[in-house]
C-alpha cells in the first residue's frame, strides 16, 4: 500500500494513512459515506456458516467506524469442480447476516477460482462528526473488548479435526455475531477511539490504536475474555502461522510481564470477525457496562486502561498494572 501514489481529496475524512477499518468520504455536513471490502477463504466446513462469518466480518468494518451499513455487494470466487449448491449456501449465509444488519444486498460479482472465497463490499453512512477512528485514545480511558479471543486457534484445531463440538460451537457463535449491538450501545457515549479485532490479533490492533493515539495501553490478562478451549489447543501447539507472524512484527512494541508462553499465542492470534475494541473515559464505565450487559450476547470485558505514553505502546500483565 505504501508504494501507491498519494491521493489528495479534502472530502476523504479517513483514508489510507491511519490504517483504519474503512474509508470515509464526506458528502455534506450531515452525512458521510463509509466503504469497505473484505473476503477470505473458508474457515469452517459448513458453507452456510462460512457465508455468515465472512459477511459478519465485512460488516464489522462499518460498525468499527461507528456507521450504519446500507448496501452490500457479494464478492465470490468459486471452483467449477464444486457443486453450485455449495455456492448457493455460502450466499444464503451471507445474505442472512446482511438482512440482520438492516442493510440491503444489491448484487455482486463471482469469478471461477481454485479455492472458494467470499466476502462483501459494504457501503454505510454516518454523521461526519461522529466517525469513530482508531486514534484518539486518551490517558484515563478504559479499554472495552466486546467478544472473546481465540478463534484463530480454534479454527486451526477445527482444520486439524481436533476441536471439540463445544469449542467449535463457541467459536462459530463469536464469529457469526454482528458487532451491530455493541456499536449501537457505543453510539450513546463519547467513545474516544474504536477498531475491530481481526487479522493482527488483540495486540496488533491495540498497537495500531495506541501508536496512532500516542499513548500506552495497559492490558490485564486476567480480564481478557478468551474462549477457554483456545488455551488448551494452544498448549497442544494448534497455533496458526499468523500468530507467529504477528508476534514477530509487533512484539518489539509491547511488553509482557512474566507470563506463560501460551498467552503470547492467544494475544497475537489472528481473529476472524472479532469484537470491537473501544476506549472511553472511565466516567462512563458503569453505565456502559450495564448497557452492554443488557444488549450483548457475546462475552465482553473492561480489559485495561490507557495511560500517557510509556516506553512501550502495550503493557500486558497478569492482574492490575
Ligand atoms: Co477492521
Ligand atoms: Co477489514
Amino acid at each position: 500500500m505504501s508504494k501507491l501514489p498519494k491521493f489528495k481529496n479534502d472530502k476523504l475524512i479517513v483514508g489510507l494513512e491511519t490504517s483504519d477499518d474503512a474509508a470515509v468520504y464526506k458528502i455534506n455536513d450531515e452525512i458521510a459515506m463509509i466503504q469497505t471490502v473484505d473476503f477470505f477463504t473458508p474457515v469452517v466446513d459448513d458453507p452456510y456458516i462460512f457465508g455468515q462469518i465472512a459477511a459478519a466480518n465485512s460488516l464489522s468494518d462499518i460498525y468499527a467506524m461507528g456507521g450504519e451499513p446500507a448496501l452490500a455487494l457479494n464478492i465470490v470466487g468459486f471452483p467449477n469442480c464444486l457443486h453450485p449448491d455449495i455456492m448457493a449456501e455460502i450466499l444464503k449465509g451471507g445474505a442472512s447476516k446482511v438482512m440482520e444488519s438492516g442493510a440491503t444486498l444489491a448484487g455482486g460479482h463471482s469469478i471461477e477460482d481454485e479455492e472458494p472465497k467470499y466476502g462483501l463490499c459494504v457501503t454505510g453512512f454516518i454523521n461526519p462528526n461522529k466517525v469513530l477512528k482508531n486514534y484518539g485514545a486518551k490517558p484515563g480511558d478504559i479499554l472495552i473488548l466486546t467478544k472473546p479471543i481465540g478463534t484463530g486457534i480454534i479454527n486451526t484445531a477445527i482444520k486439524a479435526d481436533m476441536a471439540s463440538e463445544k469449542a467449535k460451537e463457541k467459536a462459530i457463535n463469536v464469529m457469526t455475531s454482528l458487532n451491530k449491538k455493541a456499536k449501537e450501545v457505543f453510539d450513546k457515549y463519547p467513545i474516544s477511539s474504536c477498531t475491530d479485532i481481526t487479522g493482527f490479533g488483540l495486540i496488533g490492533h491495540s498497537i495500531e490504536m495506541a501508536e496512532s493515539s500516542e499513548v500506552t495501553f495497559e492490558i490485564n490478562i486476567n480480564k481478557v475474555p478468551i474462549i477457554e478451549d483456545a488455551i488448551e489447543y494452544a498448549e497442544m501447539g494448534l497455533v496458526p502461522g499468523g500468530s507467529y507472524k504477528n508476534r514477530n512484527y509487533f512484539e518489539g512494541k509491547s511488553s509482557f510481564d512474566n507470563i506463560q508462553e501460551v498467552y503470547y499465542d492467544i494475544f497475537f492470534d489472528p481473529q476472524t470477525s472479532g469484537g470491537l475494541l473501544v476506549s472511553v473515559s472511565e466516567n462512563y464505565k458503569e453505565s456502559i457496562i450495564n448497557d452492554l450487559k443488557e444488549n450483548l450476547e457475546t462475552e465482553f470485558e473492561v480489559i485495561g486502561r490507557v495511560t500517557t505514553k510509556q516506553d512501550k505502546y502495550i503493557k500486558v500483565a497478569m492482574g492490575e498494572i
